[in-house]
């Protein structure tokens, strides 16, 4: 199995949201309150007006499994952070998330980082495991916003 990573372009707008909004719905719709899920196509299409450019997307069998993005290159505190890694619901568990973990953590490196982190919501079991399998190590947890986060790191 073949998984090539590469930055999203404006032709990959309707297929990414495709995966976007079932990576997003099998994540969280069942732990997050109805009225945000009900937001998320919303939502979907706002963070793809903004941000499009900044995904990385992994491409198998010639279609979009899933996508990661990082934090602002120029942002100190936001540099080494993985911000979001999504696979399309029927492709998981082919080492997608692998492959786009693996891509993550390079370009992490490539800013000069010896350390990435992230969060997690405390309720995304699949996710929590996922991360644990790849070697991320729970660092705290981040309860004061408006979601119940779990911390985690890892070393390049
Ligand atoms: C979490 C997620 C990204 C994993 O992607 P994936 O492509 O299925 O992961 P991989 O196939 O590369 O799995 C790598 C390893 O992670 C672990 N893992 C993956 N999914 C798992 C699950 N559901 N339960 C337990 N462990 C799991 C396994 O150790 C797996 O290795 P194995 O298949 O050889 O046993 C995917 O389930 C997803 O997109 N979930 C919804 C979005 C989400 O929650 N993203 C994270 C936001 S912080």
């Amino acid at each position: 199995m073949t998984v090539v990573i590469r930055p999203a372009i404006a032709d990959d707008r309707e297929d990414l949201f495709r995966v976007a909004l079932a990576s997003w719905l099998d994540a969280y719709r069942d732990v997050l309150p109805a009225a945000e899920v009900a937001d998320a196509p919303a939502m979907i299409t706002r963070a793809l007006d903004s941000r499009l450019a900044a995904l990385r997307i992994a491409i198998l069998d010639g279609r979009i499994a899933g996508y990661y993005s990082l934090g602002p290159p120029d942002d100190p505190e936001r540099t080494n952070y993985l911000w979001h890694l999504y696979v399309d619901p029927p492709l998981q568990r082919r080492g997608v998330g692998r492959a786009l973990n693996r891509a993550a953590l390079v370009e992490i490196k490539s800013r000069g980082n010896t350390l990435a982190w992230l969060d997690v919501l405390a309720g995304n079991i699949r996710a929590l495991a996922f991360y644990r399998a790849l070697g991320w190590i729970e660092t705290g947890r981040d309860q004061h916003g408006h979601y119940d986060l779990i911390l985690m790191q890892s070393q390049i």
